[in-house]
Formats: structure tokens, sequence, C-alpha cells
């Protein structure tokens, strides 16, 4: 599959972007500072906070699981069975629960993952969601694969 471009230039604040790449979702989240806080609060609910178990680049392979702190790029399909999971980016209150501090829910078998798609403990899916190869054309252009 070909390489795609994404344009971050008119990215609003907490929006999500879906593209397709070799025939995968692949999700650019622009992240706010209120999520990114968040983020590092979570590392004891977690699975695998470092991603050590994970599948992402070495360059994504940080806290964040990515190249600069807001954009947050991911495929967009569930490492358990292969579900899509749904784009949760609500805290509580919400109707998953008062633990819920925003993130991606899969509906199959009720995978947690957060806003840098790390996985809750206790829950099916075993790893965190795949970072896919991508770099900086510029500061408003990324090219994943
Ligand atoms: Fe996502 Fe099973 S496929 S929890």
């Amino acid at each position: 599959g070909a390489p795609v471009e994404v344009d971050l230039g008119k990215m609003e604040p907490g929006q999500l972007i879906r593209v397709a790449w070799r025939g995968k979702p692949v999700w650019v989240l622009n992240r706010t500072p209120e999520v990114i806080s968040t983020l590092s609060t979570l590392d004891s609910k977690l699975a695998d906070p470092m991603s050590n178990e994970s599948s992402q680049p070495e360059y994504s392979k940080n806290a964040l699981r990515s190249i600069k702190p807001e954009i947050f790029v991911a495929v967009g399909l569930c490492t358990h069975l292969g579900c899509s999971p749904t784009f949760r980016p609500e805290i509580a209150p919400s109707d998953l629960g008062p633990d819920w501090k925003g993130g991606f829910f899969c509906p199959c078998h009720g995978s947690w993952f957060d806003l840098a798609g790390r996985v809750y403990r206790g829950v099916p899916a075993p790893t965190n969601l795949e970072v896919p190869p991508y770099r900086y054309v510029k500061d408003t252009l990324i090219i994943v694969g």
C-alpha cells in the first residue's frame, strides 16, 4: 500500500481524522493539553504503560506514544480480535463508568484503551493499539507508511 498524507493544518483541538492505509483504518488525533496531562496519571491502570510488549516504531515508544505530544497516530483495530474501537473522548461522567478517562472503547468484548492507545488491565485486548510508521514532512503534514 502507498503511504498516505494527512494534513494537520485544519485540525481542531480534540479532533480525530480517519484515513485508510494498507486496507486498515488509521487514526490521527489532535490531543488537547488536558488529554496529555490526564494520560500521565493512568499508568497504574494500564497493562503495558511503557509499551514494552506493544507494537510501534522506536521513535514513538515513549509515554505518549507519538513523535509530537499532541498528535497521536494509531491503527484503529483492536489488538484482541480486530474490531474497530469507537472514539470516546469524554471523561466521567460517561456511560462507560466513573473510571473512564477518555479513550477508545471496543464494543466487541469491552476493551478499553486510553488516548495514547494504551490498553487497560483486565480487558481482553493483550497489547496497546499498534502505531504505524509515520513522519513529519513539515509541521502540518505527516505521511503514514
Ligand atoms: Fe476488541 Fe475483542 S475485538 S475486545
